[in-house]
């Protein structure tokens, strides 16, 4: 193949992995959300603070934590009754993208006054 056709070749192959990217991006969020409005949030709240007592904030967490704890929820390595129940319908991909979700919100903080 001549140079000038191949290079052609090679951007339109580049345009389209790009454009599979983005879509591939966009998807995750939404299905993120989903994910969150439909089991997450009833303990979670949908912006990671937590809405009852023994839940934890997720808000701004680190994602590398996030996706840690829901594999141990998993497979068995962390326990607790609603969690593990939880875990076991997440699929990796419903992890990354959780994790990514509740990693992306923003917190402020503020330290307590003496
Ligand atoms: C029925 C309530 C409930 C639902 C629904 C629920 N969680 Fe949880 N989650 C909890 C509780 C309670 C804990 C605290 C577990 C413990 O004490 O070890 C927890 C802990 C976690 C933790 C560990 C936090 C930490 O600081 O170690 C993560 C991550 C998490 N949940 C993510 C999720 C995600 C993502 C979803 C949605 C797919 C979800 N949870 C749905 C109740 C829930």
């Amino acid at each position: 193949m001549p140079n000038k056709k191949r290079l052609v070749w090679y951007l339109l192959l580049a345009t389209l992995a790009t454009f599979e990217l983005q879509s591939a991006l966009a998807g995750d969020v939404a299905a993120a959300r989903t994910k969150v409005q439909t089991i997450c949030q009833i303990c979670h709240g949908a912006d990671g603070v937590a809405v009852i007592p023994g839940a934890a904030n997720l808000s701004g967490q680190q994602k590398e934590y996030l996706v840690t704890q829901l594999r141990a929820f998993r497979s068995g390595s962390r326990v607790e009754a609603q969690m593990s129940i939880v875990a076991k319908t997440l699929t990796d991909a419903d992890i990354e993208n959780l994790a990514d979700w509740y990693a992306a919100i923003k917190v402020s903080v503020e330290m307590p006054k003496e």
